[in-house]
């Protein structure tokens, strides 16, 4: 590791503590604190994940590390602090609450913030740099590991927020993605950890698009895939926050569906089921997906409930199941 990117670790080493600091402990966090207190995160899980708060001062973080002796386009370059037009740095985060991201060593080498009011973006990260390459990191994967190895489980979400709530609601084997969609990279470090990955995305229509694709992913990567029974457009922190930490367990992640339930009703939307044609075409595509299915046990599970939905006879849906494997070779 060069010797830049050792200067820019400790550099986001002491922001981290900065922005924590400020939220815990002063009046100028104040806000960032409140923030996080209404959506219910507790003391503890806001020191479990250093969350902070970046005041809106344009040179908050620029000031407090030039005392500190960091050179100016180190930290430009790794983006935490950005260069106004006469080159003047300026914090990159303002008014914002701050996640730190932690590589799997558990060194901060991002930071993700949260406006507090309406800001566009709603979340603003790190630029990518030699240390922090989204598509190769796990947010909290440094403090989930030992319960997904222990567990051989991991859950999946698709945001900060949701592994902050899922961790405080006792469910610690949590990680996501970084605001882009799972990568292979991504699937095959989980799988060196687990059998099973529960999907946990958010319950509207580009979640269950994303779940679809992350599954493909990760059963190609050799994951067996399980889908969270997330109620209709809702996401995981808002199932948490109505509905508390004991449903959520329950009801959600203990009650995760197969991956052929999710898909089952996932394909669901490309056809109008009230018509004869569309129904046909939506049972040949299941069965062409059912055939793939390696568990006989679990083909004839799902048959039976096209058998009794659709009334079409288990005769003529096994028939069509084997001529499909038999294509299949
Ligand atoms: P969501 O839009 O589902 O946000 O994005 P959320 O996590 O539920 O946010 P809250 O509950 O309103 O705080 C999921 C994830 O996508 C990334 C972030 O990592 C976010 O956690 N994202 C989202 C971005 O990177 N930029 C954005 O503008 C929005
Ligand atoms: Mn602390
Ligand atoms: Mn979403
Ligand atoms: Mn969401
Ligand atoms: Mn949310």
């Amino acid at each position: 590791i060069s010797m830049e990117s050792q200067s820019i670790l400790s550099a986001s080493e002491w922001i981290a503590k900065l922005y924590h600091h400020l939220l815990r402990y002063t009046k100028d966090g104040n806000e960032g604190y409140r923030y996080f207190k209404d959506r219910g995160i507790e003391d503890d899980t806001i020191d479990a994940f250093q969350l902070g708060f970046a005041p809106n001062v344009k040179d908050f973080t620029a000031e407090f590390l030039k005392k500190k002796g960091f050179h100016q386009q180190i930290l430009v370059k790794a983006g935490l602090l950005s260069l106004t037009e006469n080159n003047i740095a300026a914090d990159r985060f303002r008014s914002r609450v701050i996640f730190p991201i932690r590589n799997h060593l558990g060194k901060t080498v991002a930071f993700g913030g949260r406006t507090i009011s309406d800001q566009e973006p709603k979340y603003l990260n790190s630029p990518e740099s030699e240390l922090f390459q989204k598509g190769k990191l796990l947010y909290n994967f440094d403090l989930a590991k030992k319960h997904i190895r222990k567990q051989s489980e991991a859950v999946l979400f698709e945001g900060y927020m949701d592994v902050i709530s899922a961790y405080q609601a006792g469910v610690k084997n949590a990680v996501a993605t970084l605001g882009t969609s799972l990568t292979d990279s991504q699937a095959r470090l989980l799988r060196r950890y687990v059998d099973t990955v529960i999907i946990c995305y958010d319950a509207d229509a580009a979640g269950n698009e994303a779940a679809y694709k992350a599954a493909e992913l990760l059963k190609k990567t050799g994951c067996q895939v399980k889908i969270a029974n997330l109620r209709e457009n809702m996401d995981p922190d808002d199932f948490i926050t109505e509905f508390g930490a004991e449903q959520f367990q329950q009801e959600v992640i203990k009650s995760s569906l197969t991956f052929t339930n999710f898909y089952m009703r996932y394909l669901k939307k490309n056809y109008n089921l009230t018509l004869e044609g569309d129904r046909i075409q939506y049972i040949e595509k299941v069965l062409e997906y059912l055939a793939t299915v390696d568990s006989s046990v679990e083909r004839e599970y799902y048959l039976q409930e096209i058998n009794d939905a659709y009334n079409v006879s288990m005769d003529s849906l096994k028939q069509e199941i084997a001529g499909y494997r038999q294509r299949m070779g």
